[in-house]
């Protein structure tokens, strides 16, 4: 892994973080067959971009986000991330690309509700080999990036949605990440609180460089980013920059309809 990553720090060009190539995912259906969610799933996303991926419910946004954040394996198709084909891996070595790489935003926070702020921060770093006064060190450093160094002895039922929200971002940046997928982060919150955390991921892609692929079927929020891929009925049907009105989006969504 150590390799991969000394590759990637002396390209030239934006690096490229993900690569998917004609990927497609097929669940088994209860009463036998299968249902094809995903076709042919093609997008590079290079270092430093904000990326919305957007489409309405079931079109296959977090299947597609599982599969970038090695949650979950394609059945057909190639995925490269960092350059190296993980399409094949077992899934302990899955868990520790995720854990190395990948720093996850989820609509439901998924905190541990009987651990305190600190101890959620920390999590990602228990299998780093740090002493422990380290990893204290850096999830206090991270609660203060997101303005929580005061609540790091509370648990998260005592905080606010939004508040919430900034554990987990806290506990994503933690292990220092270079990319972060965030699936609906904004869903559980309200619009004041949303706005809030949408400002907070873009503050960190512009100054830290961090990527982000960020999930919503929102286009209000998809303006955060200043890429966009919409994704209709397992099919992309538009990928650019976000364009000014929903409308260009609407009309690709009757393209990707009869295909
Ligand atoms: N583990 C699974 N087993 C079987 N079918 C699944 C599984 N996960 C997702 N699906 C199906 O795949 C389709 C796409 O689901 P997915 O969760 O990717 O949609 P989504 O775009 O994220 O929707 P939402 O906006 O509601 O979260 C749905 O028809 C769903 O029922
Ligand atoms: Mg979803």
């Amino acid at each position: 892994m150590g390799a991969i990553m000394k590759k990637a720090q002396t390209a030239k060009k934006p690096e490229t973080i993900i690569s998917l190539k004609d990927i497609t995912k097929k669940f088994p259906l209860e009463m036998g067959g299968e249902q094809q969610v995903l076709f042919d799933i093609t997008f590079d996303v290079h270092a430093g971009e904000f990326v919305a991926v957007m489409g309405p419910s079931g079109s296959g946004k977090s299947t597609c986000m599982n599969i970038i954040g090695a949650l979950d394996t394609p059945s057909g198709g190639t995925y490269e991330l960092y350059g190296r084909n993980i399409t094949g891996l077992s899934p302990d070595e899955l868990a520790v690309i995720r854990n190395e790489y990948i720093g996850f935003v989820f609509q439901q926070f998924n905190l541990l509700s009987k651990r305190t702020v600190l101890d959620n921060v920390m999590l990602p770093l228990m299998y780093r080999g740090l002493p422990m006064s380290e990893r204290v060190r850096r999830a206090r450093e991270m609660l203060r990036r997101v303005g929580l160094e005061k609540f790091e002895s509370y648990l998260p039922t005592q905080l606010s949605g939004g508040m919430k929200q900034r554990v987990a971002i806290a506990r994503a940046l933690a292990g220092d990440p270079k990319l972060i997928l965030a699936d609906e982060p904004t869903g559980a919150l309200d619009s004041k609180m949303g706005n809030e955390i949408l400002k907070f991921l873009k503050e960190l892609n512009k100054t830290q460089g961090i990527t982000i692929v960020m999930i919503t079927h929102e286009f209000e929020i998809a303006r955060y980013a200043n890429r966009l891929i919409h994704i209709y009925d397992g099919h992309i049907t538009y990928d650019g920059p976000v364009p000014n009105t929903e409308a260009a989006l609407i009309k690709s969504e009757s393209k990707g309809r009869k295909k």
